[in-house]
């Protein structure tokens, strides 16, 4: 496999956390703190991203935007469909429009309290790709899978699945850039992080898998997360494994000092 300098990727999840209002302090004091730190955005520090509640994006557009912040942003979920009659659903248009980078698609609890089946985000990841997002896919397994099925079946089953999409975007152009978030959903929220060893197992089999379906060439340069309880004492040894490539991180996303310093933790891998 072509060996590619993948840059570091921190996200943080808000899930149902923090107003507009509240938005635009946190994001403003994220990056006077990543700018203290000497946080070196894009060269050989961590590219940063938050996902907020769709009704903060508008406000973190514009902060960023008049600020220049050097802090990417992205919606939590996306409709598959473009347009119309979806009462509640946001169009993968609407976020691209407000300088969305990043969309998350598949988090494990729009899996199983929305019921979001493998076809469906299949398509949502095509929407996302058609809308010039970056779908952050999310794959991981339960307590109960790891026990009946290991730790790689279902991650490894779920990426294909949801790239099985890719295959009707006609037109598009270039090589499809997206994240894999592996996160065990036995390790979201619970205190209990996988091991680096865990993690990087299972991120191995993932990029093989996206070497097999996509080619070397877009696994090499693909990011592959780890998810599920990271914090700043755990996030320098889950990024010394050569297939972690950066976070997804949720409860402790919400605290400015804790992120920017899980932000820190990074550096270029695969050169
Ligand atoms: P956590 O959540 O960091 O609070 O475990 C991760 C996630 O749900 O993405």
């Amino acid at each position: 496999m072509a060996k590619v300098k993948r840059v570091p990727f921190i996200a943080g999840n808000w899930k149902m956390n923090l107003d507009h209002l509240q938005s635009i302090a946190f994001v403003q004091k994220l990056a006077w703190t990543l700018k203290d730190a000497n946080h070196d955005f894009g060269v050989d520090g961590a590219e940063v991203a938050v996902f907020p509640p769709f009704t903060d994006l508008r406000s973190v557009q514009t902060l960023v935007a008049a600020d220049k912040l050097d802090v990417r942003f992205g919606g939590q979920d996306l409709s598959e469909h473009d347009s119309g009659a979806y009462t509640g659903e946001i169009s993968g248009a609407f976020l691209s429009s407000l300088d969305c980078r990043y969309v998350l698609v598949g988090h494990s609890e729009r899996r199983t309290m929305h019921g979001e089946t493998d076809e469906q985000l299949a398509r949502k990841v095509a929407a996302a790709l058609k809308h010039g997002l970056v779908p952050v896919l999310c794959v991981g397994e339960t307590a109960d899978d790891l026990e009946a099925h290991g730790p790689s079946a279902v991650p490894v089953a779920q990426l294909k699945a949801g790239l099985a999409g890719l295959a009707g975007l006609a037109g598009l152009s270039g090589t499809p850039e997206l994240v894999v978030a592996y996160e065990p959903v036995w390790a979201i929220g619970s205190g209990k992080a996988a091991t680096p060893e865990q993690a990087e197992q299972v991120a191995a089999r993932l990029r093989e898998t996206l070497a097999e379906v996509l080619g070397d060439d877009v696994a090499a340069a693909t990011r592959i997360l780890y998810g599920g309880s990271v914090k700043s004492s755990n996030i320098a040894s889950l990024m010394r494994e050569p297939n972690i490539d950066g976070a997804l991180v949720g409860g402790a996303s919400l605290d400015v000092a804790e992120f920017a310093s899980i932000s820190r933790f990074s550096k270029h891998v695969g050169t």
